[in-house]
Protein backbone atom coordinates (compact mmCIF):
# COMPACT_ATOMS: atom_id res chain seq x y z
CA UNK A 1 0.00 0.00 0.00
CA UNK A 2 1.23 3.18 -0.78
CA UNK A 3 0.57 6.18 1.13
CA UNK A 4 1.30 9.97 0.55
CA UNK A 5 1.79 12.17 4.36
CA UNK A 6 1.31 16.00 4.13
CA UNK A 7 2.13 17.85 7.45
CA UNK A 8 2.16 21.08 7.66
CA UNK A 9 1.42 21.41 11.51
CA UNK A 10 3.94 24.58 12.15
CA UNK A 11 6.74 25.47 10.10
CA UNK A 12 7.82 22.74 8.07
CA UNK A 13 6.29 22.06 4.64
CA UNK A 14 6.53 18.13 4.28
CA UNK A 15 4.75 15.93 2.12
CA UNK A 16 6.05 12.45 1.93
CA UNK A 17 5.34 8.97 0.17
CA UNK A 18 5.72 5.48 2.36
CA UNK A 19 5.18 2.14 1.48
CA UNK A 20 3.49 -0.28 3.34
CA UNK A 21 3.51 1.51 6.61
CA UNK A 22 7.54 1.00 7.13
CA UNK A 23 9.53 1.91 3.57
CA UNK A 24 10.27 5.29 3.45
CA UNK A 25 10.36 5.80 -0.86
CA UNK A 26 10.41 9.95 -0.25
CA UNK A 27 10.31 12.30 2.32
CA UNK A 28 10.48 16.00 1.14
CA UNK A 29 10.78 18.79 4.30
CA UNK A 30 10.70 22.55 3.37
CA UNK A 31 11.82 24.26 6.29
CA UNK A 32 11.27 28.01 7.38
CA UNK A 33 13.89 28.38 10.24
CA UNK A 34 15.68 31.23 7.86
CA UNK A 35 12.79 32.82 7.60
CA UNK A 36 10.90 33.19 11.54
CA UNK A 37 14.70 33.44 12.84
CA UNK A 38 14.87 37.20 12.25
CA UNK A 39 11.83 37.50 15.00
CA UNK A 40 13.11 34.30 17.61
CA UNK A 41 9.90 32.04 16.85
CA UNK A 42 7.46 31.39 14.56
CA UNK A 43 5.11 34.05 13.74
CA UNK A 44 2.35 32.03 12.58
CA UNK A 45 0.59 34.07 9.84
CA UNK A 46 4.24 33.62 7.61
CA UNK A 47 3.99 30.12 8.61
CA UNK A 48 1.13 30.07 6.68
CA UNK A 49 1.73 32.25 3.82
CA UNK A 50 4.95 30.26 3.63
CA UNK A 51 3.26 26.81 3.16
CA UNK A 52 0.50 28.26 0.75
CA UNK A 53 4.05 29.03 -1.46
CA UNK A 54 5.77 25.65 -0.88
CA UNK A 55 2.68 23.08 -0.37
CA UNK A 56 2.33 22.19 -4.29
CA UNK A 57 5.85 21.77 -5.52
CA UNK A 58 6.92 20.01 -1.70
CA UNK A 59 3.89 17.12 -2.84
CA UNK A 60 5.39 17.31 -6.28
CA UNK A 61 8.71 16.44 -5.17
CA UNK A 62 7.75 13.81 -2.99
CA UNK A 63 6.09 12.06 -6.14
CA UNK A 64 8.70 13.03 -8.23
CA UNK A 65 11.49 11.68 -5.80
CA UNK A 66 9.90 8.19 -4.64
CA UNK A 67 8.79 7.51 -8.55
CA UNK A 68 5.03 7.33 -7.83
CA UNK A 69 2.33 9.03 -10.05
CA UNK A 70 -1.15 10.21 -8.46
CA UNK A 71 -2.86 7.37 -9.59
CA UNK A 72 -0.63 4.69 -7.39
CA UNK A 73 -1.27 5.87 -4.35
CA UNK A 74 -3.23 4.26 -2.12
CA UNK A 75 -4.39 7.28 0.33
CA UNK A 76 -3.81 10.47 1.57
CA UNK A 77 -3.11 10.97 5.11
CA UNK A 78 -2.80 14.53 6.60
CA UNK A 79 -2.48 16.15 10.00
CA UNK A 80 -5.32 18.01 11.30
CA UNK A 81 -4.26 18.60 14.21
CA UNK A 82 -2.37 19.40 17.19
CA UNK A 83 -0.76 22.81 15.65
CA UNK A 84 -1.15 26.17 13.98
CA UNK A 85 -4.81 26.64 12.82
CA UNK A 86 -3.58 28.57 9.35
CA UNK A 87 -0.75 26.03 8.91
CA UNK A 88 -2.68 23.33 9.43
CA UNK A 89 -5.30 24.34 6.79
CA UNK A 90 -3.20 24.34 4.03
CA UNK A 91 -2.03 20.53 4.69
CA UNK A 92 -5.67 19.94 4.80
CA UNK A 93 -7.62 21.94 2.37
CA UNK A 94 -4.81 20.88 -0.53
CA UNK A 95 -4.68 16.91 0.69
CA UNK A 96 -8.62 17.19 0.44
CA UNK A 97 -8.41 18.89 -3.22
CA UNK A 98 -6.34 15.63 -3.93
CA UNK A 99 -8.28 13.36 -2.80
CA UNK A 100 -11.09 14.43 -4.14
CA UNK A 101 -10.29 15.62 -7.44
CA UNK A 102 -8.62 11.54 -7.79
CA UNK A 103 -10.90 10.01 -5.99
CA UNK A 104 -8.28 8.37 -2.93
CA UNK A 105 -9.27 7.64 0.02
CA UNK A 106 -8.13 10.10 3.02
CA UNK A 107 -6.94 9.71 6.82
CA UNK A 108 -6.71 12.79 9.55
CA UNK A 109 -3.61 12.06 11.80
CA UNK A 110 -3.05 13.32 14.96
CA UNK A 111 0.61 14.74 14.85
CA UNK A 112 0.90 13.34 18.09
CA UNK A 113 0.35 9.44 16.76
CA UNK A 114 2.47 10.16 14.29
CA UNK A 115 5.76 10.91 16.24
CA UNK A 116 4.72 7.89 18.31
CA UNK A 117 4.84 5.86 15.11
CA UNK A 118 7.94 7.40 13.29
CA UNK A 119 10.01 4.66 14.74
CA UNK A 120 8.41 2.17 12.40
CA UNK A 121 10.16 3.79 9.63
CA UNK A 122 13.38 2.39 10.81
CA UNK A 123 14.97 -1.28 10.74
CA UNK A 124 14.74 -2.26 14.94
CA UNK A 125 11.82 -1.19 16.21
CA UNK A 126 10.11 -2.12 19.57
CA UNK A 127 7.57 -4.74 20.51
CA UNK A 128 3.85 -3.10 21.93
CA UNK A 129 3.78 -2.52 24.38
CA UNK A 130 6.34 0.55 24.85
CA UNK A 131 6.66 3.78 26.66
CA UNK A 132 6.67 7.10 24.06
CA UNK A 133 8.22 10.00 25.14
CA UNK A 134 6.83 12.70 22.45
CA UNK A 135 9.37 15.80 23.10
CA UNK A 136 9.36 18.42 20.96
CA UNK A 137 9.18 22.45 20.58
CA UNK A 138 5.09 22.25 21.73
CA UNK A 139 4.64 19.06 23.32
CA UNK A 140 6.18 16.91 26.10
CA UNK A 141 4.22 14.08 26.60
CA UNK A 142 4.50 10.38 27.96
CA UNK A 143 2.24 7.87 26.31
CA UNK A 144 1.88 3.76 27.25
CA UNK A 145 1.48 2.47 23.10
CA UNK A 146 -0.43 -0.80 23.49
CA UNK A 147 -0.56 -1.16 19.79
CA UNK A 148 -1.34 0.95 16.50
CA UNK A 149 -4.28 3.70 17.40
CA UNK A 150 -3.72 2.70 21.34
CA UNK A 151 -2.07 5.14 23.07
CA UNK A 152 -2.73 6.05 26.66
CA UNK A 153 -1.29 9.18 28.29
CA UNK A 154 0.67 9.01 31.36
CA UNK A 155 1.81 12.64 31.84
CA UNK A 156 2.25 15.93 29.85
CA UNK A 157 4.01 18.94 30.43
CA UNK A 158 1.77 21.43 32.61
CA UNK A 159 3.37 24.58 31.33
CA UNK A 160 6.32 24.96 28.63
CA UNK A 161 7.44 22.32 26.65
CA UNK A 162 11.01 20.98 26.82
CA UNK A 163 11.67 22.61 23.37
CA UNK A 164 10.08 25.60 24.22
CA UNK A 165 12.67 26.08 27.25
CA UNK A 166 15.12 25.25 24.88
CA UNK A 167 14.54 28.08 22.78
CA UNK A 168 13.58 30.63 25.42
CA UNK A 169 16.81 29.81 27.21
CA UNK A 170 19.16 30.15 24.15
CA UNK A 171 16.82 33.54 23.52
CA UNK A 172 18.19 34.59 26.65
CA UNK A 173 21.76 33.58 26.42
CA UNK A 174 22.01 35.41 22.72
CA UNK A 175 22.00 32.04 20.86
CA UNK A 176 19.26 32.77 18.32
CA UNK A 177 16.03 30.63 17.05
CA UNK A 178 15.76 27.37 17.08
CA UNK A 179 17.71 26.92 21.04
CA UNK A 180 17.81 23.12 20.93
CA UNK A 181 20.42 22.81 18.17
CA UNK A 182 22.86 26.32 19.47
CA UNK A 183 22.18 24.86 23.43
CA UNK A 184 23.73 21.40 22.68
CA UNK A 185 26.24 22.89 20.81
CA UNK A 186 27.29 25.53 23.12
CA UNK A 187 27.00 23.30 25.94
CA UNK A 188 29.78 21.27 24.09
CA UNK A 189 32.57 23.23 26.41
CA UNK A 190 30.58 23.54 29.34
CA UNK A 191 30.44 21.72 32.99
CA UNK A 192 27.23 20.24 33.33
CA UNK A 193 27.26 20.58 37.37
CA UNK A 194 28.91 23.59 37.37
CA UNK A 195 25.32 25.23 38.21
CA UNK A 196 22.47 23.64 40.02
CA UNK A 197 19.65 24.57 38.18
CA UNK A 198 16.31 22.75 39.40
CA UNK A 199 15.04 19.57 38.67
CA UNK A 200 11.51 20.22 38.53
CA UNK A 201 10.08 16.24 39.26
CA UNK A 202 7.25 17.59 41.20
CA UNK A 203 5.83 14.97 43.10
CA UNK A 204 7.20 10.88 43.67
CA UNK A 205 4.09 9.59 41.24
CA UNK A 206 3.47 12.39 38.54
CA UNK A 207 4.85 11.81 35.38
CA UNK A 208 3.92 15.24 34.52
CA UNK A 209 6.54 17.99 33.52
CA UNK A 210 6.89 21.41 34.32
CA UNK A 211 10.01 23.78 32.21
CA UNK A 212 8.77 27.38 33.36
CA UNK A 213 10.54 27.45 37.06
CA UNK A 214 13.38 26.28 35.25
CA UNK A 215 13.22 28.68 32.47
CA UNK A 216 13.29 31.11 35.41
CA UNK A 217 15.57 30.41 36.68
CA UNK A 218 17.59 30.24 34.59
CA UNK A 219 16.77 33.80 33.56
CA UNK A 220 17.28 34.99 37.45
CA UNK A 221 21.20 33.47 37.32
CA UNK A 222 21.74 34.81 33.74
CA UNK A 223 20.19 38.47 35.11
CA UNK A 224 22.52 38.04 38.09
CA UNK A 225 25.88 36.40 36.10
CA UNK A 226 25.78 39.36 33.82
CA UNK A 227 25.50 41.96 36.37
CA UNK A 228 28.64 40.43 38.12
CA UNK A 229 26.70 40.02 41.33
CA UNK A 230 27.46 35.44 40.92
CA UNK A 231 29.84 34.51 43.27
CA UNK A 232 31.40 31.98 40.73
CA UNK A 233 33.47 34.36 38.48
CA UNK A 234 35.03 31.70 36.72
CA UNK A 235 31.16 30.74 35.08
CA UNK A 236 30.66 30.55 30.96
CA UNK A 237 27.70 31.12 28.93
CA UNK A 238 28.61 27.42 28.33
CA UNK A 239 28.87 26.22 31.65
CA UNK A 240 25.35 27.46 31.87
CA UNK A 241 23.79 25.99 28.66
CA UNK A 242 25.09 22.95 29.57
CA UNK A 243 24.16 22.64 33.34
CA UNK A 244 20.00 23.58 31.93
CA UNK A 245 20.50 21.02 29.67
CA UNK A 246 21.49 18.58 32.11
CA UNK A 247 18.57 19.18 33.96
CA UNK A 248 15.94 18.92 31.15
CA UNK A 249 17.81 15.74 30.61
CA UNK A 250 17.56 14.65 34.03
CA UNK A 251 13.84 14.97 34.15
CA UNK A 252 12.88 13.62 30.84
CA UNK A 253 14.86 10.52 31.41
CA UNK A 254 13.76 9.87 35.14
CA UNK A 255 9.97 10.39 34.07
CA UNK A 256 10.58 7.76 31.28
CA UNK A 257 11.80 5.09 33.54
CA UNK A 258 9.50 5.45 36.16
CA UNK A 259 6.60 5.19 33.23
CA UNK A 260 8.28 2.23 32.33
CA UNK A 261 8.61 0.86 35.63
CA UNK A 262 4.85 1.95 36.55
CA UNK A 263 3.31 -0.20 33.50
CA UNK A 264 6.59 -2.74 33.37
CA UNK A 265 7.19 -2.52 30.02
CA UNK A 266 10.34 -3.87 28.24
CA UNK A 267 11.03 -0.91 25.63
CA UNK A 268 11.27 2.93 25.95
CA UNK A 269 11.11 5.19 22.72
CA UNK A 270 11.54 9.04 22.48
CA UNK A 271 10.48 10.97 19.62
CA UNK A 272 10.36 14.75 18.37
CA UNK A 273 12.66 17.45 17.90
CA UNK A 274 14.18 17.19 21.30
CA UNK A 275 14.88 13.43 20.18
CA UNK A 276 18.08 14.45 18.56
CA UNK A 277 19.51 15.72 21.24
CA UNK A 278 22.79 13.46 21.64
CA UNK A 279 23.05 14.19 25.70
CA UNK A 280 19.31 13.06 26.11
CA UNK A 281 20.21 9.76 23.73
CA UNK A 282 23.40 9.28 25.56
CA UNK A 283 21.62 9.16 29.25
CA UNK A 284 18.52 8.01 28.04
CA UNK A 285 20.30 4.95 26.57
CA UNK A 286 22.81 4.62 29.61
CA UNK A 287 19.14 4.53 31.99
CA UNK A 288 17.46 2.04 29.90
CA UNK A 289 20.61 -0.04 29.86
CA UNK A 290 20.93 -0.48 33.63
CA UNK A 291 17.30 -1.26 33.81
CA UNK A 292 18.07 -4.07 30.70
CA UNK A 293 15.76 -2.13 28.67
CA UNK A 294 16.07 -1.27 24.87
CA UNK A 295 15.33 2.33 24.17
CA UNK A 296 14.73 3.79 20.35
CA UNK A 297 15.30 6.57 18.94
CA UNK A 298 13.99 7.67 15.48
CA UNK A 299 17.05 8.93 13.14
CA UNK A 300 17.10 12.77 13.09
CA UNK A 301 14.85 13.14 10.06
CA UNK A 302 12.15 11.43 11.31
CA UNK A 303 12.49 12.95 15.06
CA UNK A 304 11.53 16.63 13.88
CA UNK A 305 8.45 17.08 12.40
CA UNK A 306 8.47 15.10 8.66
CA UNK A 307 5.52 13.95 6.51
CA UNK A 308 6.61 10.22 6.83
CA UNK A 309 5.74 9.78 9.90
CA UNK A 310 2.17 10.97 8.87
CA UNK A 311 1.80 8.43 6.09
CA UNK A 312 3.16 5.59 8.70
CA UNK A 313 0.25 6.47 11.10
CA UNK A 314 -2.32 6.82 7.80
CA UNK A 315 -0.95 2.95 6.67
CA UNK A 316 -2.63 1.57 9.63
CA UNK A 317 -5.68 3.77 9.75
CA UNK A 318 -6.49 3.16 6.07
CA UNK A 319 -6.15 -0.78 6.65
CA UNK A 320 -8.11 -0.25 9.45
CA UNK A 321 -10.97 0.60 7.25
CA UNK A 322 -10.91 4.41 8.16
CA UNK A 323 -11.38 7.09 5.75
CA UNK A 324 -12.28 10.72 6.95
CA UNK A 325 -15.25 13.24 5.81
CA UNK A 326 -14.14 15.27 3.61
CA UNK A 327 -16.14 18.06 5.51
CA UNK A 328 -13.48 17.45 8.34
CA UNK A 329 -11.94 20.38 9.87
CA UNK A 330 -8.67 20.85 11.99
CA UNK A 331 -7.93 21.65 15.51
CA UNK A 332 -5.32 23.30 17.22
CA UNK A 333 -5.60 21.40 20.41
CA UNK A 334 -5.98 17.49 19.93
CA UNK A 335 -5.27 15.14 22.31
CA UNK A 336 -4.18 11.65 21.28
CA UNK A 337 -7.09 9.57 22.44
CA UNK A 338 -10.00 11.85 21.16
CA UNK A 339 -10.72 10.84 17.37
CA UNK A 340 -14.22 10.32 16.88
CA UNK A 341 -15.52 13.78 16.04
CA UNK A 342 -13.56 13.60 12.50
CA UNK A 343 -13.04 10.18 11.44
CA UNK A 344 -16.05 7.97 9.89
CA UNK A 345 -14.84 4.30 10.06
O1 LIG B 1 9.42 18.17 16.50
P1 LIG B 1 9.88 19.56 16.14
O2 LIG B 1 10.69 19.71 14.88
O3 LIG B 1 8.68 20.55 16.01
C1 LIG B 1 7.61 20.60 16.90
O4 LIG B 1 6.65 19.80 16.72
O5 LIG B 1 7.74 21.43 17.84
O6 LIG B 1 10.71 20.11 17.40
C2 LIG B 1 11.32 21.37 17.41
C3 LIG B 1 11.93 21.59 18.79
C4 LIG B 1 12.49 22.99 18.98
O7 LIG B 1 12.04 23.48 20.21
C5 LIG B 1 13.99 22.77 19.00
O8 LIG B 1 14.69 23.71 19.79
C6 LIG B 1 14.10 21.37 19.59
O9 LIG B 1 13.01 20.67 19.02
N1 LIG B 1 15.36 20.73 19.23
C7 LIG B 1 16.31 20.38 20.11
C8 LIG B 1 17.39 19.86 19.37
N2 LIG B 1 17.05 19.89 18.04
C9 LIG B 1 15.79 20.44 17.98
N3 LIG B 1 16.34 20.48 21.45
C10 LIG B 1 17.45 20.05 22.09
N4 LIG B 1 18.53 19.56 21.44
C11 LIG B 1 18.55 19.44 20.09
N5 LIG B 1 19.62 18.96 19.46
ZN1 LIG C 1 6.16 17.71 15.96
Amino acid sequence: MIILGIDTSCDDTSAAVVLDGQRMLSNVIHSQVKLHNAYGGVVPELASREHVRNIMPVVQESLLRANVWMRDLDGIAVTVGPGLVGALLVGLYYAKCLAYVHNIPMVAINHLEGHILSIFLEKEVPLFPFVALTVSGGHTSLYNVEGYGRYTQMGQTLDDAAGEAFDKVAKILGLGYPGGVAIEKTALDGRKDRINFPRPYLSNDSLDFSFSGLKTAVALYVKKWRESEVENYDVTLADVACSFQESVVDVLVNKVMRAREKKSVSAVMVAGGVACNNRLRAKMSEAASTEGVPVYFPRLEYCTDNAAMIAVAGYHRISNGEKADLSMDVRSKYPINDLSPIISC
